[in-house]
């Protein structure tokens, strides 16, 4: 048995809606061989398009609990893919997912190139460093220039790049990639699977073959724009990958299929090991004997008929065991798990043991709480589970004065799940809820009535920005809180919240108070 720790590869595929993540992933999973047929993965995807209509989507989402982790093996490795929802609403279980794994896929559509949803999840990878890959999707559509794209990546997503493949042509003209990792090129037929014997390898740029098979033209061109890539793009370095410093860039097409295996051969060899993870107390490596872990995102079945909530628990050092006590840091409660779960083939089964990397799905009554620590006991708090400011806020109002207690209690716990956000105004202890998207205000209005027997309803609220804030200088601090008052909420952990008005507004207070901080997320 190969060493666990060295045989764990945790990765996400982040796009833009539309890109092709779904796709890749599929084909990922097709050479893993955890799936045989196309389509497996599709059918359980949040359809973009679909709706508004959040208990379709919910339906969906309980179906694609299986598939939040898709396990697979290739060449050696366990992978383990986290899946990240499409649906911008649910942006903030993505930026959560994040934290949970080691390295990324960027997928970008290079007619689009770099869209805005692309954009925020990059910047959450770069926030922590984490190593990403580049994969340009659709060559077999007209798009745009290569070179141009390039440019548009380390401009948008402020991110060295250098390619490791390059496409001969696009569109009609798209012949093949160039392997600049392997130095070979392998010609693209559409729609054939792509297999070693199949595709057509030329070895030899040099040879009379590439003018054979691709043209003259084509060849010349080809020729020439490896000679620019040599001189513009620095070689690639691993480490400096691995640092984050640098994103290497693929092309191909997924839905053909091609170029996804130069990108999936690359990323087995270059990409991390399970990671070490900051706690509070002090850095936890994975080669430690004791298990730890966190909870990064927690999926509650609104299904009244499956009432169940799970927990997903990112090991981070030592070895997780089915019935061992483990100690819930937060609660300082011990607890054991008879059926915790793993991912392997894209289908939930119980495990005995998972290791560093691994994803592991406890059954939760209630206890947990998104960024909760497990440990064999010592009191760590992992770090680096930020909430990001919301985007749209309303005031909640308790339609039925006889069941506060049920509404203070519904709202804490779907607070807990992630979501959405809770202020508590400073002024008058108004409550306020924050999202993403629009779509988990119904969600919790649902959930209150159905779950919690409580009755909500909202009051528009127009803001900008939660900007979490801090200072150095207690006086400074003391009379900025006095000035602003009725700006002013605690989040969930009591931490201070300025709510802007407008970007404007925004602007002026920190004019008029250099000496507070502004941060759009809670923890630095
Ligand atoms: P997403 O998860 O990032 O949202 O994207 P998804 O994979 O669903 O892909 C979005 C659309 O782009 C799909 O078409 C998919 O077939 C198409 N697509 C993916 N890769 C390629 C590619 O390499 N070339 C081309 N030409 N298209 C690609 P759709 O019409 O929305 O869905 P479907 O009806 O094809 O399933």
């Amino acid at each position: 048995m190969p060493d666990p720790l060295q045989s764990r590869r945790t990765f996400a595929i982040i796009s833009h809606p539309d890109a092709g993540k779904t796709t890749l992933t599929e084909k990922l999973l097709l050479f893993g061989g955890a799936i045989q047929v196309a389509g497996a993965v599709k059918s359980n995807k949040i359809k973009k398009h679909a709706t508004s209509d959040f208990m379709e989507i919910e339906k969906q989402r309980g179906i694609s609990v299986a598939t939040s982790v898709m396990a697979f093996e290739y060449k050696g490795l366990l992978i383990n893919l986290l899946d990240t929802p499409g649906h911008q609403d649910f942006a903030e279980d993505t930026y959560r997912t994040l934290t949970a794994v080691d390295s990324a896929v960027v997928v970008i559509d290079v007619a689009k190139g770099v869209e805005t949803q692309t954009e925020k999840l990059v910047e959450v990878c770069r926030m922590r460093q984490t190593p990403m890959m580049v994969f340009i999707n659709k060559l077999d559509r007209e798009g745009k220039d290569a070179f141009d794209l390039l440019d548009e990546v380390e401009q948008k997503l402020k991110l060295k790049v250098t390619p490791l493949s390059w496409p001969v042509g696009m569109g009609q003209r798209f012949q093949g990639v160039y392997n600049l990792f392997e130095k070979k090129l392998c010609l693209f037929k559409p729609h054939h699977k792509q297999g070693e014997d199949e595709t057509l390898v030329i070895e030899k740029l040099d040879s009379k073959d590439l003018e054979t098979h691709i043209g003259t033209a084509a060849a010349k061109t080809l020729r020439e724009e490896l000679h620019t890539l040599m001189t513009v793009y620095p070689p690639f370095e691993v480490k400096e990958y691995l640092d984050g410093h640098i994103c290497p860039v693929f092309f191909g097409s997924a839905v053909n299929n091609f170029g996804v295996k130069e990108l999936l051969d690359c990323f087995v060899q270059i990409s991390p090991d399970p990671l070490p993870r900051q706690t509070e107390e002090r850095l936890v490596h994975p080669e430690e004997k004791k298990f730890s872990g966190f909870v990064f995102k927690i999926h509650a079945n609104i299904d009244p008929r499956h009432r169940d909530r799970i927990a997903f628990v990112r090991v981070v050092s030592g070895k997780f065991e089915r019935n061992k006590p483990y100690h819930l840091v937060r609660q300082d409660k011990d607890l054991k798990f008879s059926n915790p779960y793993s991912f392997l083939a894209a289908k939930k089964e119980v495990v005995d043991e998972a290791f560093p990397g691994d994803i592991v799905g406890l059954y939760d009554s209630g206890n947990f709480k998104i960024g909760d620590s497990i440990t064999e006991g010592e009191d760590l708090h992992f770090k680096g589970i930020p909430a990001f400011s919301p985007e749209q806020f309303r005031y909640v109002i308790n339609n039925n004065p006889l069941k506060t207690k049920q509404l203070n209690k519904g709202i804490e716990q779907l607070m807990d799940e992630g979501v959405a956000q809770l202020f508590i105004k400073e002024d008058n202890g108004r409550k306020i809820i924050g999202t993403v998207g629009a779509l988990q205000f119904d969600v919790i209005q649902y959930r209150l009535e159905h779950e919690y027997g409580a009755s909500c309803s909202y009051e528009p609220l127009s803001l900008h920005k939660a900007c979490w804030v801090k200072s150095p200088d207690a006086a400074a601090l003391k009379e900025f809180i006095t000035r602003r008052k009725k700006d002013l909420a605690l989040d969930k952990d009591g931490k201070l919240v300025y709510l802007a008005e407008s970007p404007w507004a925004l602007r002026m207070v920190q004019e008029n108070h250099p000496k507070i901080e502004f941060r759009f997320k809670s923890e630095e």
